[in-house]
């Protein structure tokens, strides 16, 4: 009787110290969200080749998906016409895997950041449509090949339109004609049947964006061809875009049968110099003092501001669980996010949810909460 008793104490004590060993934990954005969408984050060469330890250890900690900020782009995975440069993709794509993550692919075509090879010949010519198709072929096979079942989705095409929802005038369009996008993602399915496909785009939550991206997207649906998923970036102000147009984007987008994800979240605190928009990155302003009111730190009337937009944000994401499938940050703390340099070099911006010391800002409860209330 005696050792049954002890043995029932024994069970007692265990159950409460897990219990209280459990409830201690920190919250993670990752736990507080799951069964919802993932969370996730853009990571940097310094954060892949483990660096970083400080964002590591929050990426670990608060993120199941990942995605690649530059080192999937063209001119870096294929800088050369015979020269693929996989030892970073490599790391990235291990590291997803070894913490058991959603891992993205970013992006396979894209008007940015292509070296001036791909699109002429040994001679200098610009390439023939037939060429250039070849070409993303043989580059959308090779990437994608080497991480088939791994990578889970991919950015297939990149910012395709126009703001005013018209296509780009882009190098891809002009020598391929409008059909390169419908190619893509055709090379994309053949490379890995399996992986998600996404079309990816800034400003498609404002009204003239979205309808061509919802024309464009139905375009690809009407010719049979797979796409899983439209890529809403996120590069938003404390002021824009308004809510009402996110809460409608998603709506509209997910009636077209799609996953709908926030791919780049970010929310520049900064001054825009006069004629700035989206997310183009051909933009460059200079410096000037007004522009960068912040540089010792964000005043706390500002820091509440940021708080309460994420939270907004998180609000309309949890109204449409199921139909919005992950939340990607554009980097992880405000050190590493390219809204220092962008549009204009040199400045201190404060986008994200960790702060220069990777620790949480009230942006970060704030959206926590926003997980509290949807339970
Ligand atoms: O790594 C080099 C460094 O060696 C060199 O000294 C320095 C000099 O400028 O440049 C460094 O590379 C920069 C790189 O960011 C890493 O910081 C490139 O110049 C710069 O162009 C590059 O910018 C990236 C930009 O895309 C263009 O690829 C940003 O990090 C990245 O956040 C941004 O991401 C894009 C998405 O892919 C698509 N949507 C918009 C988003 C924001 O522009």
């Amino acid at each position: 009787m005696k050792y049954v008793n002890i043995k029932m104490l024994l069970v007692f004590c265990l159950t409460v110290t897990l219990i209280f060993s459990v409830c201690a934990q920190k919250p993670t954005l990752k736990n507080a969200f799951d069964g919802q969408f993932y969370i996730g984050a853009a990571l940097n060469e310094w954060q892949i080749v483990g660096n970083d330890v400080s964002a590591i250890s929050l990426v670990k900690a608060h993120f199941n998906s990942i995605s690649p900020e530059n080192c999937f782009k063209w001119e870096r995975i294929h800088p050369q016409q015979n020269k693929y440069r996989f030892e970073l993709p490599d790391s990235f794509v291990a590291f997803g895997e070894k913490n058991r993550m959603f891992i993205i692919g970013h992006c396979m075509v894209w008007h940015s950041q292509v070296p001036k090879w791909v699109f002429i010949d040994s001679l200098g010519n610009q390439l023939s449509r037939d060429a250039l198709l070849k070409r993303m072929h043989d580059h959308i096979l090779t990437v994608m090949g080497r991480y088939k079942g791994r990578i889970k989705g991919y950015d297939v095409v990149n910012e395709a339109l126009n703001d005013n929802g018209t296509m780009r005038q882009s190098k891809w369009l002009k020598i391929i004609g409008e059909d390169y996008i419908e190619k893509a993602f055709e090379y994309a399915k053949e490379a890995d049947p399996n992986a998600e496909l996404y079309y990816n785009d800034f400003n498609i939550e404002q009204p003239s964006k979205r309808e061509g991206a919802i024309k464009l997207i139905k375009s690809l649906q009407a010719k049979g061809i797979k796409i899983s998923g439209v890529g809403i970036q996120g590069h938003y102000h404390l002021n824009r875009p308004s809510l009402k147009d996110i809460d409608e984007s998603i709506d509209e987008f997910s009636k077209l049968g799609i996953k709908v994800m926030f791919t780049e979240l970010d929310v520049n605190v900064l001054p825009s110099p006069k004629n700035f928009n989206g997310a183009d990155v051909s933009q460059d302003f200079e410096m000037d003092k007004t522009l960068n009111p912040y540089p010792k730190g964000l005043p706390d009337s500002v820091q509440t501001q940021l708080a309460k937009r994420y939270a907004d944000f998180f609000k309309i994401f949890v109204k449409y669980k199921g139909k919005v499938t992950r939340i990607t940050f554009w980097g992880v703390d405000d050190a590493q996010s390219w809204l220092n340099n962008w549009p204009v070099r040199g400045r201190t911006n404060y986008p994200l949810i960790f702060d220069r010391k990777c620790m949480p800002k009230p942006a970060f409860f704030s959206i926590l909460e926003c997980a509290k209330s949807s339970q």
